[in-house]
């Protein structure tokens, strides 16, 4: 396990660096759908992660956003999003990340995320808590939720789509302190991970959104379900995740939504 989180370490740095310094230069923007883009950036970051996985583990399988499937001869499986966040980072606005996962037979054992602007490395190993830069984290302790702070997020069909978590977000801004958007679903679990958001919850969000994320979370204490409470895993149509002391008060606000 040593060997897989140095990789994925020094590989989501490399990645970080590379954001970075294309970060203030104009970007070609390619549209994936009516809202939803992406950059040469993504492609970049990209093209270095897939390249150094295929060389040092051939047998393993890649999952990646911008990529067509690897399919591994093994049971490991990298799941990739190689700049999440890809909106904020296509303005101009300064919140985006690398996330990077590794799937053990359909487990997430390993969890690395990593913020260059802020030189922010999250890194969860299962079984052996989570970390900020080397500090062992902790999900908060707020236990009123009309005292918590939250993150959402929006799909990119929430023009087309009437699960689009606008009803939600309405209902659950009439019971809390205050909601984020932020536009970085990995960043939101990481924060939630470090105690700094004490719940998220958001629909329709990819396996390279959560994967690493939800072990940052589980790790450092935290929950994660689907928004009715249900097990959750990575093909789920929602996510629901919290400090643990506000799930069920989370669970009654959603299944409120008017
Ligand atoms: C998006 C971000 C955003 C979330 C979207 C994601 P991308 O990922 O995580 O916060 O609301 O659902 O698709 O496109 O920036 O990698
Ligand atoms: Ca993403
Ligand atoms: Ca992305």
């Amino acid at each position: 396990m040593l060997q897989w989180k140095l990789f994925a370490v020094d590989l989501a740095r490399r990645a970080g660096v590379l954001l970075k310094e294309k970060f203030n230069q104009k970007h070609e923007i390619h549209y994936k759908g009516e809202i939803n883009l992406v950059t040469e950036a993504d492609k970049m970051s990209e093209d270095l992660i897939i390249a150094a996985i295929s060389q040092k583990f051939p047998d393993h399988g890649i999952l990646s956003e911008e990529s067509p499937v690897i399919t591994g001869v093994g049971k490991l499986r990298w799941i990739i999003d190689p700049l999440d966040g890809t909106t904020n980072y296509a303005h101009g606005y300064p919140v985006f990340c690398v996330s990077i996962a590794l799937e053990n037979e359909g487990i997430i054992v390993l969890g690395v995320i990593y913020d260059p602007m802020r030189e922010e490395m999250f890194v969860a190993v299962r079984g052996k808590g989570a970390y900020l830069n080397d500090k062992k984290l902790t999900v908060s302790h707020i236990d009123n939720i009309s005292k918590s702070l939250l993150a959402t997020g929006f799909p990119y069909d929430i023009r087309e789509s009437k699960e689009n978590d606008l009803d939600y977000f309405n209902s659950m801004a009439l019971n809390v302190q205050a909601i984020r958007r932020a536009g970085a679903a990995a960043l939101d679990l990481a924060y939630l991970a470090a105690g700094r958001f004490d719940g998220f919850w958001e629909l329709k969000l990819k396996p390279w959104d959560t994967a690493a994320g939800c072990l940052l979370v589980t790790e450092a204490g935290g929950v994660i379900s689907d928004i009715a409470g249900s097990k959750w895993n990575l093909q789920s149509p929602s996510l629901l995740s919290n400090n643990g002391l506000i799930h069920e008060q989370m669970i009654s606000v959603l299944s409120s939504k008017s």
